[in-house]
């Protein structure tokens, strides 16, 4: 096959933390699995953090940590484009072209600013408000027709066409319509309390974590149970067994929770540990994490050099 003829998959991930389980399954393993398939563009959503993330050594560490994570769980970054958004200005650039087409109202139906209001948060910033709209540019800049995410990023999506559909009528056809890529069996992993896996919840279990991190977490789902089933714990075990090889383990430990957490217990270490001794190797190498990312700034800022060059040129911009 032609590899030009590929379509172009993009996604994004802030660096706010350690990433979980599910971050892991609901997009992560996702664009792990489609880099053949398409041509893929992965980027550390930065500026996002800094809607929540005001430490300089933290932002400095999360960017690194997250790029050693995904290199570990096996993006390949020879073929990936791989890159920090703060690195090409062009995100920023298109985020002001759009804010001057989008309206507050149609800002205040976002999810994030909604639940900030209704929490009766007095500190919500005009970046928490316009975060839908640098999300857009992120995406449109690259013409990305596939953007695998969770579910909780639906709506984000939903506005990023939008926001390109506007655009389009009012200046000539210059953005594609991105589609959302969200697998339904995974697009709300569930946390430690059986609510969606959140860092805010502080339900996560890590997935780069110790083996005593996870018995530790583990230990502490809640056994909501239905019949003798405890839901919370099959729905995380769902993740690493099919259900035919679940069926008859739930069937000889009716009952057993604590029996069932064990084997719980083993299948999580079993799965993370060939991913940590991945990531030790790969972290002993800073500089070549950092060439990496260089490497896949070069490549974007020059897509998003030449699209930026044409909304200017639609805007009216260019002399
Ligand atoms: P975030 O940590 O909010 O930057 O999320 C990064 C990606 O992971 C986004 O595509 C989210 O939709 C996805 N994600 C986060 N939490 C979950 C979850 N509990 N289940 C499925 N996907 C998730
Ligand atoms: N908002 C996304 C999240 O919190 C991260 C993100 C920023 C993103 N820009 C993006 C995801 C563009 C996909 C495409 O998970």
């Amino acid at each position: 096959m032609n590899s030009d003829k590929k379509k172009r998959l993009l996604t994004g991930i802030q660096p706010s933390g350690r990433p979980h389980l599910g971050n892991y399954f609901g997009m992560m393993k996702q664009v792990v699995n489609l880099q053949d398939e398409y041509e893929t563009f992965v980027f550390i959503a930065d500026y996002h953090a800094l809607t929540t993330v005001r430490d300089k050594e933290k932002m400095h560490e999360n960017i690194l940590n997250m790029v050693i994570d995904f290199l570990a769980i096996g993006l390949n970054a020879d073929k990936v484009v791989l890159f920090q958004q703060s690195q090409v200005s062009e995100h920023t650039e298109l985020c002001w072209v759009f804010n001057c087409i989008t309206t507050m109202p149609f800002l205040m139906r976002a999810h994030a600013f909604k639940d900030a209001q209704e929490a009766k948060k007095k500190d919500i910033t005009v970046g928490l408000f316009d975060y839908p709209v640098l999300m857009a540019a992120d995406i449109l800049l690259y013409d990305a027709e596939i953007v695998p995410v969770g579910k909780d990023q639906k709506q984000h999506l939903e506005m990023t066409r939008d926001i390109a559909e506007k655009f389009n009528s009012m200046f000539g056809d210059t953005f594609i319509l991105p589609d959302a890529l969200i697998r339904d069996d995974v697009a709300v992993v569930p946390g430690i309390d059986g609510k969606k896996m959140s860092k805010s919840y502080g339900n996560t279990i890590p997935l780069f974590a110790k083996r005593e991190e996870i018995e530790r977490l583990v230990k502490k789902i809640v056994t909501d149970s239905d019949g003798e089933m405890p839901k919370n714990v099959y729905a995380m075990h769902k993740l690493f067994r099919s259900e035919e090889e679940l069926a008859p383990i739930y069937e000889s430990h009716k009952g057993r929770y604590g029996d069932l957490k064990k084997i719980l217990i083993e299948d999580i270490d079993a799965f993370i540990s060939p991913l940590r001794e991945r990531r030790a190797e790969i972290a002993k190498d800073i500089n070549k994490v950092k060439e990496i990312l260089n490497n896949g700034a070069n490549i974007a800022r020059e897509l998003a050099g030449a699209k930026m060059r044409l909304a200017r040129e639609r805007l009216g911009l260019l002399l």
